[in-house]
């Protein structure tokens, strides 16, 4: 196989990104450089994401991250072989930034491009980091996602199920903005609940009860509301006690449902696929160091291997983006000046 080198873009949500692979022969691709310009400044003071100061910081950036990109790898436009970019899902002024930004380098450099799904990138990941094998289990949860995958190639999954309202970093975001710390919620939520007392509030372990791998994460954030309210009212306020308690509560509540689904996904991946026992995760709160040790715990007890991505891709960047789009490439995949921006596409 011919030596490849790609750049890849990443606009879907809160983070600009560009990186540059390369990949000879059948090795696993190398990273020549990777640049994320987060955005949590800019959307500090309204406690969340806003689309549209989101889609223009990357139309103001995707420019400055490719030539760092460029830069960093110590490469020109000459020594890049096709463009890959993100083409969805996710809000759709960031996504339609870094498309466009993608046609006009690849008709400007005369370039194949290549439109990436965000959560087939997350979901590729571990091929990138491991050199995992096809197919294994995957968990890809994030702000916007949770759900699990059996990963059997390049473009073939098979869901087994998912939550059926909100991901676990949106609750996460949720629960930080309740008790008032920083965004994104799931870093801050994770340091406070390092002191505190996981039993001193009842949460409760969603769809437990039931079978399957189906998730429910918006009864934990009502949960929380309701301690909370319940201290404020006692006491008038909230100490740092009470917050590392309410954190600590909440974020074993997650770890509990996400161990035991992983559990029954792992059951009914391995009776298909007994002899490619993995795990791997990936997405944004896969970088929860209490999470990645309660799904550790869940493979140990059944002979799975776990991996996890470091926790820079984890989140969002571009080098996951480029290490798809270099597998769809590879595969003949090209897409042209048609490709549209899809704010949903699901797996
Ligand atoms: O994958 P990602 O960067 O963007 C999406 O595609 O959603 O994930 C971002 C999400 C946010 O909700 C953030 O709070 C969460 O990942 N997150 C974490 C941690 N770090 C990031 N959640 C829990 N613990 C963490 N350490
Ligand atoms: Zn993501």
């Amino acid at each position: 196989m011919r030596t490849l080198t790609i750049l890849g873009l990443e606009s879907s949500c809160d983070d600009t990104a560009a990186a540059i692979l390369r990949q000879t022969g059948d090795d696993a691709p190398e990273i020549l450089s990777s640049v994320v310009m987060g955005q949590n400044d800019l959307h500090a003071d309204f406690g969340g994401v806003v689309p549209e100061i989101a889609a223009r910081a990357h139309a103001e950036r995707l420019d400055i991250c490719v030539r760092r990109a460029l830069d960093r790898a110590g490469l020109s436009l000459d020594g890049i072989d096709a463009v890959a970019v993100t083409a969805g899902p996710g809000l759709i002024g960031g996504v339609i930034s870094g498309v466009m930004c993608a046609k006009g380098i690849a008709a400007g450099a005369g370039l194949p491009l290549i439109g990436v799904n965000h959560l087939a990138g997350h979901a590729l990941t571990p091929r990138l980091t491991d050199c995992a094998a096809f197919p294994y289990l995957m968990l890809l949860v994030s702000g916007g996602h949770c759900q699990f995958l059996i990963v059997h190639g390049v473009e073939e999954f098979t869901r087994l199920g998912g939550t059926i309202d909100d991901a676990p970093g949106e609750a996460f975001d949720k629960t930080a903005r309740l008790l008032g710390l920083p965004q994104p919620g799931g870093p801050s939520v994770e340091a406070e609940a390092k002191s505190g007392d996981p039993a001193r509030f009842a949460f409760p372990r969603p769809m437990l009860d039931r079978p399957g791998c189906d998730m429910s994460y918006s009864g934990l954030k009502t949960a929380l509301l309701r301690a909370r309210d319940a201290v404020v009212a006692e006491k008038g306020g909230l100490t740092r006690a009470d917050r590392a308690d309410l954190c600590a509560g909440f974020q074993a509540a997650v770890v509990d449902v996400l161990a035991e689904k992983s559990r029954r996904a792992l059951a009914a991946y391995m009776a298909e696929n007994p002899t490619q026992p993995l795990l791997a995760v990936a997405g944004g709160v896969a970088a929860n160091q209490a999470i990645r040790a309660g799904l550790e715990t869940a493979c140990a007890e059944t002979g799975v291997q776990f991996t996890a991505p470091p926790l820079w891709l984890c989140t969002d960047n571009a080098a996951m983006i480029a290490n798809a789009g270099l597998a769809l490439f590879r595969k003949g995949r090209k897409d042209d000046m048609t490709l549209a921006a899809r704010p949903r596409w699901p797996l």
